[in-house]
């Protein structure tokens, strides 16, 4: 059955958890669609985990309509959302309005996520009035990594703790069906989720969270540029893709790989032919 923005509402009035994970290619989207997953962030971590920037600020309209169709057609059930990148919604409630509509027409977004609180509600409501479904982002949102000075944990001083659920009482108010909380303290994210009654996803904001989500390399062991607290590794994948490589560099190497049933066959007069 396929998730949608339903899904989502129904499991926060049954409090039924959520799961989603990041994706960016077709193959990885459709084995966390056969696993059962939720729902999919096309995020704009593309920029650092895929791309290999230093954050996610460089990343492009393009970049994100190419990975979030590449998504799209790996996800049979999943809901597929795809984050607006930076300044693609900052500018104006116009442009907010223009480009989630470039990520669901052209990038088969079933829905979107934009990063900010009370100052994009406008363009999280008229969003939502054009027919798209928003996932609002609040705590650390790594778009204003320059304002904020650095990955550091959000809302923990009383001010920045009332700011954060206002930011959520806000988006809600404005039309988002859900809500990614990053980098929160776990007491007040479990407050934030108890007070709103659209589901909270938490990342690095605990286990009061109405669902979580993290980014499948980080939970795979497949990305060792940083590894945040807040990951939990699931599997080594990325040492036993190493491993492989490695396997693979010395089978060419040593003539033992292609074997003969790796191998086409031609008839021996077809080939004699040739000499
Ligand atoms: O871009 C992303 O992957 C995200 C998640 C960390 C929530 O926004």
């Amino acid at each position: 059955m396929k998730n949608t923005v339903n899904t989502f509402r129904e499991a926060k009035q049954k409090g039924i958890k959520l799961a989603m994970l990041t994706a960016y290619d077709y193959s990885t989207a459709k084995l966390e669609d056969e696993a059962g997953i939720n729902g999919i962030l096309v995020g704009d971590s593309l920029g650092n985990v895929v791309l290999g920037y230093e954050d996610t600020i460089s990343v492009t309209m393009e970049d994100m309509i190419h990975h979030g169709a590449a998504v799209a057609r790996g996800a049979k059930d999943s809901l597929v959302v795809v984050d607006m990148p930076f300044m693609s919604y900052q500018t104006s409630v116009y442009d907010a309005v223009v480009n989630a509509g470039r990520l669901m027409k052209e990038g088969r977004a079933n829905a979107v996520k934009l990063e900010g609180g009370k100052e994009v509600s406008a363009q999280i409501k008229a969003i939502t009035e054009a027919g798209i479904p928003v996932m609002a982002h609040i705590g650390l949102t790594p778009q204003s990594i320059n304002a904020f000075g650095g990955y550091k944990v959000q809302g923990k001083s009383e001010e920045a703790a009332k700011k954060l659920l206002e930011d959520a009482l806000a988006i809600e108010e404005a039309g988002a069906f859900s809500v990614v909380l990053e980098c929160v303290p776990a007491k007040l994210a479990k407050l934030v989720s108890e007070k709103l009654s659209i589901p909270t996803i938490g990342i690095g904001a605990g286990a009061g969270c109405d669902g979580q989500i993290l980014v499948y390399q980080d939970m795979l062991g497949m990305f060792s540029d940083y590894t945040p607290k807040f990951v939990k590794r699931f599997a080594e994948v990325g040492q036993v893709m190493k491993g492989a490589f490695a396997d693979y560099i010395k089978e060419v190497q040593d003539g033992s790989y292609p074997a003969p049933e790796h191998t086409f066959k031609i008839d021996d007069d077809v080939l004699e032919k040739l000499y």
